[in-house]
Order: C-alpha cells, then sequence, then structure tokens
C-alpha cells in the first residue's frame, strides 16, 4: 500500500449527459479536493487519433502530455503540451472518436498510471466510466449516476444551442445512444456501477440536489 492510497477518493460514474462532470466538479470544490475528468484524456487521445490517423491510439495515449488548469472564472481547462483543448475535445467528431480509443484495452492502459496521479492530498473526486470499478476500486465513496436517454439528449442539445452551435435533437438522441451501447457493451472496463455504489438517477432531480445528496453520505463514509 502506498502512501497515496489513504488519500480520500469519491467516484462519480455514469453515462454521458447523466451531469456527473458537473456534479463531481461541485463536490470536488465544496470539499477543496482535487477533480479528475478522465473523460479529457480519452477525448484527448480521440482528437489525437483524428489528427493521426495511421498512429495506434495506444502509441498516442502513451505519449499524451496533457495537463489540466483553471480559467480565471474557475472553470477547468485541459491544455495538450501549449495548445487549450478544452473546447476543440467537445465536438461530436471528438466525442465518437473517444469512445473508439476508449474501447480499446492498450488505451484504458497506457491511461491508468496518469488517472491515478490525480490522487493527492487533500481528496479527490474523479469523474468517469471506470473510476470505481477499475481506477480507484477501493475509493471511500462511489456513485453511479443515471439519467433517461431522453433527458441526456435534452440537456447536450441545450447546452450547444446556448454555445451558439446548431444541434438537431434527434440526432443527439441516436449519437447518445450509439455512444451508451459502444461504453456499456465494450469487453475492457464496460460503463456498470460498481456492486457497493450508491446509484442515483438525476432524470427529476436538479444538480444542486444531488450534489448536497453527496455530500451527506460522505459526512457518513468519513464519521463512520
Ligand atoms: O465523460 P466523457 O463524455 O467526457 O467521456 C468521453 C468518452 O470516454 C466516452 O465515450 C466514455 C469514455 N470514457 C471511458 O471509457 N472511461 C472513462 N473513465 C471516462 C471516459
Amino acid at each position: 500500500m502506498s502512501s497515496a492510497d489513504c488519500i480520500p477518493v469519491i467516484t462519480v460514474d455514469g453515462p454521458s449527459g447523466s451531469g456527473k462532470g458537473t456534479v463531481a466538479l461541485a463536490v470536488a470544490q465544496a470539499l477543496g479536493w482535487n477533480f479528475l475528468d478522465s473523460g479529457a484524456l480519452y477525448r484527448v487521445v480521440g482528437l489525437l487519433s483524428l489528427r493521426n490517423p495511421g498512429v495506434p491510439p495506444a502509441q498516442l495515449a502513451d505519449a499524451i502530455d496533457l495537463h489540466f488548469d483553471k480559467a480565471a472564472d474557475g472553470t477547468p481547462r485541459v491544455w495538450l503540451g501549449s495548445e487549450d483543448v478544452s473546447l476543440s475535445i467537445r465536438s461530436e467528431a471528438v466525442s465518437q472518436a473517444a469512445s473508439r480509443v476508449a474501447a480499446d484495452p492498450a488505451v484504458r492502459a497506457a491511461l491508468v498510471k496518469a488517472q491515478r496521479d490525480f490522487r493527492q492530498a487533500p481528496g479527490l473526486v474523479a469523474d468517469g466510466r471506470d473510476m470505481g470499478t477499475v481506477i480507484f476500486s477501493d475509493a471511500g465513496l462511489k456513485i453511479f449516476l443515471t439519467a433517461s436517454v431522453e433527458e441526456r439528449a435534452r440537456r447536450r442539445h441545450k447546452q450547444l444551442i446556448e454555445k451558439g452551435q446548431s444541434a438537431n435533437l434527434d440526432d443527439l438522441l441516436r449519437d447518445i445512444g450509439d455512444r451508451d451501447r459502444r461504453d456499456r457493451e465494450r469487453s475492457a472496463a464496460p460503463l456498470r456501477a460498481a456492486e457497493d455504489a450508491l446509484v442515483i438517477d438525476s432524470t427529476a432531480v436538479d444538480v444542486d440536489s444531488v450534489v448536497q445528496q453527496i455530500l451527506s453520505q460522505r459526512a457518513l463514509v468519513a464519521s463512520g
């Protein structure tokens, strides 16, 4: 057991659009803990694989030069070397590429250490698909956040329209459904709730209520 294993971790897993990114970041901010958006790592490998179609994605993942920081308004930013890729990794093309590379066991293996390195004092909130099942399977509190496909497509649609991008609800519904299927059915670390995870359905619940629910569980775990 290394000293990092004593640092507390809360994992927040779930499908895209379940609100887990927003929820996990808010929990990290409330506790003053570090935050890992593990999807950003897969998205960056997806972006690189679109730019370098001839190179095996695992090779790109191995050499990944990635770091996170915060913009002046507190929003997390993602850097690939000296390039700010925060926006480009959120496009639908990169979302699809990320889902494809994430199904490759060699890519997943190449990213394990980079993810575990985020476990630093005073604690970590880790957002992803396999945080509770694989990467931090010893986490003290594991959350699995879900929402209906329709609600998730509606949220994504609203997000894109607010950003001034064009979006079609039917296309989003189909893309999210496809991505879910790939994430759940892949053999390497498929999306599923850990046996000891608390499952929260956010379809009809706002972000603040979910955050409060997690923080109250955290208090129980800490005092238990
Ligand atoms: O959470 P996200 O939508 O940014 O994730 C992008 C893709 O990466 C998505 O298809 C699922 C995949 N992913 C994964 O397989 N494992 C993780 N821990 C995080 C994301």
